[in-house]
C-alpha cells in the first residue's frame, strides 16, 4: 500500500510562498499540497492551479479541511501569531515564517499553543541551515578559530519592494502590517544566525534604528546594532533596505586563534584566517537569496517534514524564534530610548 503523504496548505500565496514553500513542498515525495489560501483569491487560485490544490481566501476554511496536516504560515508579520494559534488549535503542525510575531507575548502564546496541542511549530530561520553556515558551525565547534572575541553581521539589499507579490505599496512597508522594518526582515535573520554560530544567548543591546531614505511606508529601513553575548563577546548586526545595487549577507567572527569570514569571497562562502598566517579555502555553496534560481532548497520545508515524520521536535522552534524576536525587540527599545537593553531571556 502506498505510503500516506503529509497534506499541507499554504496560508498566504505571496513570495515567499511562491518562491520557497510551494517548490519544496511539491519537490517532498511525501507531501501533498492541498490548498493554497490568500486574501486576494487569484493570488491562491494561480497557486492552487499550478499545483492541482484547491484555492480559498480565508484561512479558517482550510484548517478543517479534510487531509490538511500541517500548515505553512506565510503571511505579513502582524498575522503570525493569530493565524498559528488556530492552525495548532486545530491540530495542525505549523511551519511559521520569521520573524514569528510581533511582541514577547504573541511568540510566548504560539508556544503555548503548541505545547497544548501537541503539534509542532517552526520557524523558517532558513540562514543556519545554509551549507555554509552548518559548516562555519562545525568548524566553530572544533575550535578553529578559539574563543570568539568579536563579530559582525550584516543583511542587506535595495529593499522588498521589488520581491513582495504587493510591491511598493504593500504591507513590507506599513507598520500596522509588519510591525518592523528592515529590522524583521532582515536582522532578525542574523539574530537567530549568531545564537546559532555563538552557541549562547545575546543579552545586551544598543541601537539606532531609523526610517532613513524610503520615501514610502511608516517602518525602519536601516538599523545598525551593537550586541553583547553571555560570555562577554560583542559585535554589530546591521541590516538594511538602501544598499542599491545587490546584497551583502556576510558575517565575519574575530577568534582568539584566528578569523572566520563567511559570504564575504566570492569564490569560497568560507574562509579561514590562522592567526599564524595560514589560510583555509572552503567551497559549501554561497550564501542562498531568494532571487530567481538564488535558492532552489532551503531545508527548511524538509526539516519540518522530517520532524512530522519521524515525531522528533523541530530544531528551529518556536522557543528559537521568540529568542531571536527578543533580540530584535530590544535593538528597537535601545533605539527609542537611547539606553543599553537587556534582552529578555
Ligand atoms: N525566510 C525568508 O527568507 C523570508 C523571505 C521573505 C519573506 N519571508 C516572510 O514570509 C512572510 C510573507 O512574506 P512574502 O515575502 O511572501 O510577502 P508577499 O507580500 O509577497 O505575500 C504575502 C501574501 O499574504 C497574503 N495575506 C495577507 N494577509 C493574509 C491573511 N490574513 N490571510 C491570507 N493571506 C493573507 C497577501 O495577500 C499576500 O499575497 C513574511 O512574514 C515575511 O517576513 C521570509
Amino acid at each position: 500500500m502506498a505510503k500516506k503523504k503529509i497534506g499541507v496548505a499554504i496560508i498566504g500565496s505571496g513570495s515567499i510562498a511562491t518562491h520557497r514553500h510551494a517548490p519544496e513542498y511539491a519537490a517532498h515525495p511525501d507531501v501533498e499540497i492541498v490548498a493554497f489560501v490568500d486574501r486576494f483569491p487569484e493570488r491562491a487560485e494561480k497557486l492552487a492551479k499550478k499545483y492541482g490544490a484547491k484555492a480559498f481566501s480565508k484561512y479558517e476554511d482550510v484548517l478543517d479541511l479534510k487531509g490538511v496536516d500541517a500548515v505553512s504560515v506565510c503571511v505579513p508579520n502582524a498575522f503570525h501569531a493569530p493565524i498559528t494559534i488556530a492552525a495548532l488549535k486545530a491540530g495542525k503542525h505549523t511551519l511559521c515564517e520569521k520573524p514569528i510575531a510581533t511582541s514577547a507575548k504573541e511568540a510566548q502564546d504560539m508556544i503555548s499553543a503548541s505545547e497544548k496541542s501537541g503539534k509542532f511549530l517552526m520557524i523558517g530561520h532558513n540562514q543556519r541551515l545554509m551549507p555554509l553556515h552548518v559548516k562555519a558551525k562545525q568548524l566553530i565547534d572544533e575550535g578553529i578559530i578559539g574563543k570568539i572575541i568579536t563579530f559582525r553581521t550584516s543583511f542587506s539589499h535595495p529593499g522588498p519592494e521589488t520581491w513582495s507579490i504587493e510591491g511598493p505599496t504593500g504591507w513590507f512597508f506599513d507598520k500596522k502590517q509588519a510591525f518592523v522594518g528592515s529590522m524583521g526582515d532582515l536582522g532578525v535573520h542574523k539574530a537567530d544566525l549568531l545564537r546559532f554560530l555563538l552557541g549562547e544567548e545575546i543579552v545586551e543591546a544598543a541601537a539606532m534604528v531609523g526610517h532613513l531614505y524610503k520615501p514610502m511606508g511608516d517602518v525602519d529601513d536601516n538599523a545598525v546594532c551593537v550586541l553583547r553575548t553571555q560570555s562577554g563577546a560583542i559585535g554589530s548586526l546591521t541590516a538594511s533596505w538602501t544598499h542599491n545595487p545587490g546584497e551583502d549577507n556576510a558575517t565575519t567572527l574575530y577568534g582568539s586563534k584566528g578569523i572566520l569570514r563567511l559570504g564575504t569571497n566570492p569564490q569560497y562562502s568560507v574562509v579561514v584566517e590562522l592567526a599564524g598566517g595560514e589560510k583555509q579555502f572552503y567551497q559549501v555553496g554561497k550564501v542562498q537569496t531568494n532571487d530567481e534560481g538564488g535558492q532552489s532548497d532551503s531545508g527548511v520545508i524538509r526539516a519540518f517534514i522530517e520532524s512530522i515524520q519521524t515525531n522528533t521536535p523541530p530544531v528551529i522552534s518556536g522557543s528559537e524564534g521568540r529568542k531571536a524576536l527578543a533580540i530584535i525587540l530590544a535593538c528597537l527599545k535601545s533605539s527609542e530610548t537611547k539606553q543599553f537593553v537587556q534582552v529578555e531571556q
